[in-house]
């Protein structure tokens, strides 16, 4: 156990010293494979077009046990659409909304993916929202390999949690191939099976707390599905939680494995013994899958109760028989933060004890309805995000100098998870005062209750760049600022 007080004066001192002497540092990361052509040289030529639309398609997915819900999809393709690039395409996707609540404006955000601001898909502050029977077209050269996925942003709450997500992959990252690349998307539905509906999916109780739990756990749509492996093989596993409340500690059972990326990027393989997973992070894994006939389990226990979300069959003859020893992805080109010149940043996420409700700036019109908060639970250093929404933008919470290096202390003053995301920007996770981590760059980087993770990042991309929690009832209950970039 960590001594709490200890830990407090020894960040106290670190502070006092101008530095976070106190943070737990591992070694910098060793070598890395053959790095990714450069953003601006990576250009194929080639546009790849995608049209999502977005509609309520009742579907009776797997993990539904037979029972038709009204879900809101991207594609009827199940359980998601999965778009994949080569690194340097263009994507060129059309969103149409034909989603069937006359009020309901949807936009799509490409989580993680290092673009132009105007493709960012934050209605209001980037983009107008996209009504019902109107469509927006995104168009954008992803600038770094890896697993991404996107969603609205706007109650997404309801959105995603009704079947609004899809997967973008972005090739070109491995040194040599592996045997076998799957997606496996975990996620919890709230569902009522008996009566063939959704629960509501934003509740006071959950909202002020954890966030409101899924009933029924799925990957791909299933619960616990056999997914067949080639025997005895160097698998690439692409890890997503995108769950829209729950933190899963995944681990892999039965067979050996190796962290390959975090968030899409890069790490110098090393051996998988565990991930705190919350909503919106991501990771891939190199597994030597099992021998012909045998199975080896993807398992949460970060529960009351170990939960198998996913098993892996060996299928076929053996395919390796050396040791494991799987091969690094490429480095990625995310630019490396200056620390010596980087300018400190604090964010502090906490409830909201002690605020004052602010006016509601709710402006007239139905427009207003959908991105209200329905209360205000959460702040990030003391201001929440007013209850206006989306469409009432306060004034950033910070302006960043474009080109400027950043370090920013990120504190959990909480009993609860946050999962702290912040877009256009891939940060290096320098440290935690709570938990070992190797080096390696995020999107999304997961706070534990009173824990302070430091990170860095160069402000390079110009815009208005969304930071707030991935638990989507926080993000929806005041846990919501943005950084200015100019
Ligand atoms: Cu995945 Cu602002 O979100
Ligand atoms: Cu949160």
């Amino acid at each position: 156990m960590i001594d709490r007080r200890a830990l407090l004066a020894g960040l106290a001192a670190s502070a006092a010293l101008g530095g976070a002497a106190g943070l737990v540092r591992l070694g910098s990361a060793p070598a890395y494979a053959e790095a990714l052509a450069p953003p601006g040289e990576a250009a194929s030529g080639r546009t790849v077009n995608a049209t999502l639309v977005a509609a309520e398609r009742p579907r009776a997915l797997p993990c539904f046990g037979g029972v038709r819900l009204p879900m809101w999809t991207y594609s009827p393709s199940l359980p998601v659409p999965v778009i994949r690039l080569d690194h340097g395409d263009r994507l060129q996707a059309r969103l149409v909304n034909r989603l069937p609540r006359p009020e309901e404006h949807t936009s799509i955000h490409w989580h993680g993916i290092r673009l132009p601001n105007d493709q960012d898909g934050v209605p209001y502050l980037v983009q107008p929202p996209v009504l019902p029977g109107e469509s927006f077209d995104y168009a954008f050269t992803p600038p770094d390999t890896g697993t991404f996925f996107f969603h609205s942003h706007c109650n997404t709450t309801e959105q995603l949690g009704r079947g609004m997500v899809g997967v973008l992959i972005v090739d070109g990252d491995t040194t040599e191939p592996y045997d076998a690349d799957e997606v496996v998307l975990l996620r919890d539905w709230r569902v009522n099976l008996e009566g063939g509906a959704f629960r509501p999916m934003v509740t006071l109780r959950g909202a002020g707390r954890a966030g409101s739990y899924g009933t029924v756990r799925s990957a791909n749509g299933a619960v616990n599905p056999s997914i067949a492996l080639p025997a005895s093989a160097d698998c690439r596993l692409r890890v997503i939680n995108c769950d829209p409340t729950r933190v899963m500690d995944l681990r892999i059972e039965g067979a050996e494995a190796c962290i390959a990326a975090v968030d899409g990027v890069a790490i110098p393989p090393v051996p998988f013994d565990g991930w705190q997973t919350g909503p919106a992070m991501r990771f891939d894994l190199v597994l030597r899958s099992p021998r012909s006939g045998r199975s080896a389990s993807l398992v949460d226990v970060g529960g009351d109760e170990r939960v198998e979300l996913a098993r892996f069959a060996g299928t076929g003859p053996d395919i390796r028989a050396g040791a494991f020893d799987p091969r690094p992805l490429r480095a990625a080109r995310v630019p490396e933060p200056d620390l010596a010149a980087a300018e400190p940043l604090a964010f502090t996420f906490a409830d909201d004890s002690g605020l004052a409700l602010p006016e509601a700036t709710t402006p007239p019109g139905f427009l207003g309805a959908l991105c209200l908060s329905k209360a205000s639970f959460w702040t990030i250093n003391g201001q929440m995000w007013p209850e206006g929404g989306h469409e009432a933008p306060p004034p950033p919470l910070a302006e960043l100098t474009l080109g400027r290096s950043y370090r920013a202390a990120l504190t959990n003053r909480t009993l609860y998870d946050h999962p702290v995301h912040l877009h256009g920007h891939t940060f290096k996770v320098l440290g935690s005062d709570k938990t070992r981590l190797p080096v390696h760059y995020a999107d999304t980087v997961l706070l534990r209750p009173e824990e302070t993770v430091e990170v860095a990042f160069v402000a390079d991309n110009p815009g208005d760049w969304m930071l707030h929690c991935h638990v989507l009832e926080h993000q929806e209950t005041g846990m919501m600022a943005y950084l200015r970039v100019a």
